[in-house]
């Protein structure tokens, strides 16, 4: 099969990163990059090695040799440059979360339905074979009747103003950031317990840490329930270190996933423990992957050649879903951004 095409737009960190995740792909190329500034986009395709540098979005998405466009700006961003791109006819992954709430993935969804072209939220830990394998566990009955998820996704990261984490104008704060991870993970299982791709929450409570000078959330906690009595404690934080694990709960036995987000994100080996109650050590399952941002690459490659109109590891719906969940969190704690004003 033909490599995918790839151009990005956004010269960050995590913009670097996908970078080499598809230099390590088995499906695609990076043929461009697109930047506010022509010096950042000499640079970063420089680095990277890519051949053509553009000194505004724009011109990204002007370059026909451009199939698929990877949005990595900060979240208020994703929504117009989204758009943006797939009315310029190319195929969009997009950053997590896919927009500031629900009626933007909303208006996102309808926009790619209009113009044909594969529109995916960046959930790379969704693509690796370790969510797979949960999934697996819990459909297989192994863990028995799952009651409880325990899951948070945490990183101590100094107050900076200067940093789009701390700027509530470029959409900072631990729930959009991280919280979106464990609400996904949390419904992804609850789905599976059902044998659905995902299910949405009936009430979603919560609790968080506002910053004093940035109106962010520093740290945040919510507790979601579905319609089957299964309950969720999911945590997040930009400003405090806590364990970015996962557990699920289960009548028999429960299952630790100490790496959910980030499993052997440079490829290698991850392990998952399950714990019996009756068994003195947790038993190991490890597994074995290439890198994590290259199977994101690859999940979204081979749905676009296989003429899918959604990425099964992360559809749409389940975005939408997600999305409508962090709303949740998000009123539960007062927290309002601008975009939720429009
Ligand atoms: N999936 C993951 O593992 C992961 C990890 C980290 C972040 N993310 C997501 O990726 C997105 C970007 O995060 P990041 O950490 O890469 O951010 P970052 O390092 O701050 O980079 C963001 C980039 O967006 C562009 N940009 C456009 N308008 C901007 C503005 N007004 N202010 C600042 N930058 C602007 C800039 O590129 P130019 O100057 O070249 O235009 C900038 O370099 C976020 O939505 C975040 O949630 C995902």
């Amino acid at each position: 099969m033909a490599k995918l095409r790839w151009g990005v737009l956004g010269t960050g960190t995590i913009a670097g990163t996908f970078t080499r995740g598809v230099a390590a792909s088995q499906t695609g190329e990076l043929v461009a990059v697109g930047s506010r500034t022509q010096e950042s986009a000499d640079r970063f395709a420089k680095e990277f090695g890519i051949a053509r540098a553009h000194g505004s979005y724009e011109r990204l998405l002007a370059d026909g040799e451009v199939q698929a466009v990877y949005v990595a700006t900060p979240h208020p961003l994703h929504l117009e440059w989204t758009v943006r791109a797939m009315k310029a006819g190319k195929h969009v992954l997009c950053e997590k979360p896919l927009a500031m709430n629900r009626g933007e993935v909303a208006t996102m969804i309808e926009m790619a339905h209009a113009y044909g072209v594969l529109l995916m939220e960046a959930f790379m830990y969704r693509c690796h074979p370790q969510t797979e394998k949960v999934v697996e566990l819990v459909k297989s009955g192994v863990l028995g009747r799952i009651n409880v998820i325990e899951a948070t996704f945490s990183f101590d990261n100094p107050f900076d103003p200067n940093s789009r984490l701390w700027n509530k104008a470029l959409g900072g704060g631990g729930i959009l950031d991280v919280g979106c991870y464990p609400v996904s993970f949390a419904r992804l299982i609850a789905g599976a317990v059902e044998g659905k791709p995902f299910a949405n929450p009936v009430t979603v409570d919560g609790t968080a840490c506002i910053h004093p000078q940035s109106g962010v959330d520093v740290t945040a906690d919510a507790t979601l329930r579905f319609a089957n009595d299964l309950v969720a404690r999911v945590a997040c934080g930009i400003g405090r270190a806590q364990d970015s694990s996962a557990r699920i709960r289960g009548s028999k036995c429960w299952l630790h996933l100490p790496e959910p987000w980030l499993p052997a994100r440079e490829g290698g080996t991850v392990s998952l423990f399950i714990h019996h109650t009756s068994a003195a050590a947790p038993e190991e399952i490890r597994i074995a992957a290439p890198p994590l941002y290259a199977l994101e690459a690859d999940a979204f490659a081979t749905a676009l050649a296989a003429g899918r109109r959604e990425v099964p590891q992360m559809t749409t719906a389940d975005t939408l879903g997600n999305m409508a969940a962090l709303d949740q969190w998000r009123e539960a704690v007062g927290l309002v951004y601008d975009a939720d004003r429009m």
